[in-house]
C-alpha cells in the first residue's frame, strides 16, 4: 500500500525581505502544498513563491493570538496527514525564539516527517540592517540574544549587566523601562549606546539612537512600536555613517565620555 502522509518543513523566512530567503526555502516554498505562515514571514509575495499552494494565516499579533499555537500544531499534522507537503513559514529563524522547537516535536509525537530549514535570525540581520555589526574585535567578543517578551529576573539582569559585550533583545518594546532600569540598577553604564531599530528591511525600517540612561525618553518621543530589535553596546558606535540621528548619538556619546 502506498502511503500517503506527507510532511512537514518548517521554514526560516528572514526578516522580511524576500531577497533574504534562502535558496533551500525558495524551493521548498515552490513545492509547497499548504504554506501556514506568520505574520512576520515575507508573506506580500507568497502567491509567485508558492503558486501551487493553499495558503494559510496564522499570524499572531502582540497581545493577540488569532490562531492558538495547538492549532497550529494540529493543522500541521492534519494537513501532512492528507498527503501534503506542508510548509510552515515562520520569522527569521524557526528555533529562535519561534515556538519551532515545539512544533517539531508535535509532528515527532504524531508520526509525521519533520525537517526544518534555518532562517536568517532578526537577532543579527536587523542590528546589520541597521549598520551594527553585533560583533567587533575591538569592542565586543560576544553578543546575547534575549527574549524581552516577559519580564527579565533581577537574576538575569544582573547577569546581563556584568557580561560585557553587545545585548540584543527581540520583543522588548513593551518591557524596554525594567530592562533599561535593572540593568543601571546591576551597574551598566548609563553612557551605554542603545538603538532601537523598527521594521528591519521594510520601507518603515527606522533607528532610534539614545544610551541606557535617554533611550526611553528618546523613544517615546520617536514613537517607537514593534516589531523591533534593541541593541545594548559599544557596537550601537558603528552605525550607518550618513544616519544624522547616527552622527549625532556619536557626537554625543564622544562629547560625555572624553577623548
Ligand atoms: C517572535 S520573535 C521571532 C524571531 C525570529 N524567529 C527571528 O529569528 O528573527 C519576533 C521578534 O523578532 C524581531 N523582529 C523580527 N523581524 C523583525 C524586523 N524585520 N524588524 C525588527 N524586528 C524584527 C522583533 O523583536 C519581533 O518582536
Amino acid at each position: 500500500m502506498i502511503s500517503r502522509t506527507g510532511n512537514v518543513t518548517l521554514v526560516g523566512g528572514g526578516p522580511g525581505d524576500p531577497d533574504l530567503l534562502t535558496v533551500a526555502a525558495v524551493r521548498a516554498l515552490e513545492a509547497a502544498d499548504v504554506v501556514l505562515y506568520d505574520r512576520l514571514a515575507p508573506h506580500e509575495t507568497l502567491t509567485a513563491l508558492a503558486p501551487r499552494a493553499e495558503l494559510i494565516d496564522v499570524g499572531k499579533r502582540p497581545g493577540h493570538h488569532p490562531i492558538p499555537q495547538d492549532e497550529i500544531e494540529r493543522l500541521l499534522v492534519a494537513h501532512a496527514r492528507n498527503g501534503s507537503a506542508v510548509v510552515r513559514l515562520k520569522g527569521g529563524d524557526p528555533f529562535v525564539f519561534g515556538r519551532g522547537g515545539e512544533e517539531v516535536e508535535a509532528c515527532r509525537l504524531a508520526g509525521i516527517p519533520v525537517r526544518v530549514i534555518p532562517g536568517v535570525t532578526s537577532a543579527i540581520s536587523v542590528p546589520a540592517a541597521a549598520g551594527i555589526p553585533v560583533t567587533h574585535r575591538s569592542m565586543s567578543r560576544l553578543f546575547t540574544v534575549v527574549s524581552g517578551h516577559a519580564p527579565l529576573s533581577p537574576g538575569e539582569l544582573e547577569h546581563l549587566a556584568g557580561l560585557g559585550g553587545t545585548i540584543v533583545i527581540l520583543m522588548g518594546i513593551m518591557n524596554l523601562p525594567s530592562i533599561t532600569a535593572g540593568l543601571a540598577r546591576f551597574g551598566m553604564d548609563p553612557q551605554m549606546p542603545v538603538a532601537v531599530v523598527e521594521q528591519g528591511y521594510s520601507a518603515r525600517q527606522r533607528t532610534t539612537f539614545g544610551r541606557l540612561s535617554t533611550i526611553l525618553t528618546e523613544s517615546a518621543r520617536a514613537g517607537v512600536g514593534s516589531p523591533a530589535v534593541v541593541v545594548i553596546g559599544e557596537v550601537v558606535r558603528l552605525a550607518r555613517d550618513g544616519d544624522a540621528h547616527a552622527a549625532a548619538a556619536l557626537a554625543d556619546a564622544a562629547a560625555a565620555t572624553g577623548p
